[in-house]
């Protein structure tokens, strides 16, 4: 599993954490992939690692909580995915292997491709997506079943067949990142590997993905992941909610949470000892650990831990906050926004 990287574009998310550990529906995009290889019978499993490894091995410590033993495989600079594979040569010797990606979140699950691809006669099994926007992707063209060729971002795409972040591969997967060489971005493509297998005779095949998949990588791509991940939350109330308060549709409140005088409409999850109070907290929100919000409405959010919310009764929306972030009305004249923003913040002004 890859869990290194720059994290670029969800800066300033990444300046102090990694993107595999930001929650969706208050649980790191990491832990849904370990608990997709654990249950598909995948239980040793290498976590490749960068910059943030420390954070990583703090989350996921040896892995036993998801039934696995993990092992950390330290990736000096991100060289790519192929790279990543490389580097991983020792652990996973000549077995056959799964790579996905730490911040890919899918529904469904892996284990049907597990189990062809234990089947054989395959060398290499990719996962596809049609998407709406092939030019942003690897665009993968099959013909009878087999990959024929992968483009990576064309300008003109013959297909709508995206490649997303789960492959299996056997260990002819080393030739090829052994021969590829290093694209103009200066990375190790994975897509190169995938094609070196395929010219030189390897039997490379896809499947489509039906159920709903995302990658996390991009700020907007994270509120859509909590979406769909909180339609699917049990509801569940395990703190306390008052008299005063009225939870509608999918709520999940979690241990030591208090809901005060407050309408959280679902889906929604209030993370544990977070306090809700005189609020609505709106459909496809998400507020983790050790929150409190005052007199705010908020919705279609992710919040994450130690946050200290109050706007006044104003509406927040389509926000991803990080941790400890404060925000409160402003007490003094000038009436006017007085804001600390770190690098690579965005605000969006009325
Ligand atoms: P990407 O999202 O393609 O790359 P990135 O993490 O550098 O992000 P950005 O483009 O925003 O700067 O990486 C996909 C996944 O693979 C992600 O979980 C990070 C991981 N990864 C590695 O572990 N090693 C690598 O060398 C690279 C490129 C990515």
């Amino acid at each position: 599993m890859l869990s290194g990287g720059k994290g670029l574009r969800l800066r300033p998310f990444t300046y102090t954490g990694a993107k595999q550990l930001v929650p969706i529906a208050n649980k790191p995009v990491l832990f849904y992939v370990l608990e997709h290889l654990a249950q598909a019978g995948i239980t040793d499993i290498g976590i490749v690692v960068g910059d943030t490894h420390e954070q990583i091995r703090a989350a996921v410590g040896d892995g036993r909580r998801f039934g696995a033993t993990v092992t950390y495989i330290q990736q000096e600079q991100p060289l790519g995915l192929a790279h990543a594979v490389k580097v991983s040569r020792d652990f996973l010797g000549a077995e056959p292997f799964v790579m996905f990606l730490g911040d890919n979140l899918i529904r469904d699950g892996i284990v049907p491709y597990v189990q062809e691809f234990r089947g054989g006669g395959m060398n290499s099994l990719i996962v596809l997506k049609e998407v709406p926007n092939p030019q942003d992707f690897g665009i993968a063209e099959l013909a009878q079943g087999r990959v024929v060729r992968l483009v990576e971002k064309p300008s003109e795409p013959c297909t709508n067949l995206a490649v997303i972040g789960i492959y299996l591969f056997d260990h002819h997967v080393f030739e090829a990142v052994e021969r590829i060489a290093p694209s103009l971005r200066g990375e190790l493509e994975i897509t190169d590997a995938i094609q070196y297998l395929i010219d030189h005779g390897y039997r490379v095949e896809a499947r489509h993905l039906s159920g709903y998949w995302t990658d996390t990588g991009k700020m907007d791509d994270m509120l859509e992941a909590n979406r769909w991940v909180l339609e699917l939350l049990e509801p569940r109330i395990s703190g306390h909610v008052d008299e005063a308060s009225t939870l509608q549709g999918n709520v999940v409140v979690e241990e030591g949470a208090e809901v005060r005088h407050s309408v959280v409409r679902g889906p929604a999850i209030i993370g544990p000892h977070t306090r809700i109070e005189n609020s609505y907290i709106g459909p496809y929100t998400a507020i983790d650990h050790d929150c409190v919000i005052v007199n705010t409405e908020i919705e279609h959010s992710i919040v994450l831990d130690q946050c200290r919310i109050d706007t006044g009764g104003q509406r927040i929306e389509a926000s991803l906050i990080g941790r400890n972030v404060e925000i409160s009305p402003a007490e003094m004249k000038p009436r006017a926004y007085k804001l600390v923003l770190g690098d690579h913040s965005k605000v969006r002004l009325l």
